[in-house]
C-alpha cells in the first residue's frame, strides 16, 4: 500500500464492482479441482478469449498450466451454496467434489456446474503473472447458456440477485 492508499479502502472500493459469480475447475490426471471467481471478463473475439485471475496461493493456476484446459460456469440465481463450496479452503485436488455439488463435462472433460446460467469450456492460450495472480486467458472451445435463468451476483460481499424492471 501507500501513504494514500489502504488496505481498506482498496478492497472496499473493489468491493463496489458488482459482478457475477463463476467456478473455475479444472481436471488433471483423474484430480479435480474448482474455487469461486468473480474476476471472469470476456477478452477478445477473434480469436475468442476470456480470462480470469487465480491467487497464486491456490492450486489451481498450476493445475490449468500443467492440464492445458479448464472450464467456467456462470451461476445462476439461487446457486449461493455451490459458490460458498467452492470459495472453502482446504479443498485439495480430489478424486471428486463433494456428493452434494452434483458435475457433469462436455467437451474438455472439466467438471461444469449443473443449473448454471452459462457453461463455458477452454483450451489454456496464455497464463501471465499478475502480482500475486496468474492471469489466465482460455481459448473458447464450447459456450452455452441458458436463456430463462437469472444470474446470481456479488456485490459488497453478499449474494445478490437482479430487481427487473
Ligand atoms: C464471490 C467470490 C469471488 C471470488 N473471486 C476470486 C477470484 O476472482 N480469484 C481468486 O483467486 N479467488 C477468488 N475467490 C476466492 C476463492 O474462491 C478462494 O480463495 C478459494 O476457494 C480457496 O480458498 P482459500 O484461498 O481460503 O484457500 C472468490 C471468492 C468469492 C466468495
Amino acid at each position: 500500500m501507500s501513504a494514500t492508499l489502504s488496505l481498506d479502502d482498496f478492497k472496499g472500493a473493489l468491493g463496489s464492482w458488482a459482478s457475477g459469480v463463476t467456478i473455475v475447475t479444472t481436471e488433471l490426471n483423474g484430480l479435480v479441482y474448482g474455487i469461486t471467481v468473480s474476476s471472469f471478463s470476456s477478452l477478445s473475439v477473434d480469436p475468442v478469449l476470456v480470462l480470469v485471475s487465480l491467487a497464486d496461493t491456490n492450486h489451481l493456476p498450476r493445475m490449468i498450466r500443467e492440464s492445458g484446459r479448464f472450464a467456467i460456469s456462470i451461476l445462476s440465481a439461487g446457486q449461493e451454496n455451490v459458490s460458498k463450496y467452492f470459495a472453502t479452503s482446504g479443498r485439495e485436488p480430489a478424486p471428486a467434489f463433494d456428493p452434494s455439488i452434483p458435475t457433469e463435462t462436455w467437451l474438455t472433460g472439466c467438471p461444469l456446474i449443473p443449473g448454471a446460467i452459462a457453461q463455458i469450456d477452454c483450451e489454456l492460450h496464455q497464463a501471465l503473472p499478475g502480482g500475486d495472480h496468474t492471469i489466465v486467458i482460455g481459448r473458447v472451445v464450447g459456450a452455452r447458456f441458458d436463456p430463462e435463468r437469472s444470474p446470481l451476483i456479488y456485490f459488497r460481499r453478499a449474494y445478490r440477485s437482479l430487481a427487473e424492471g
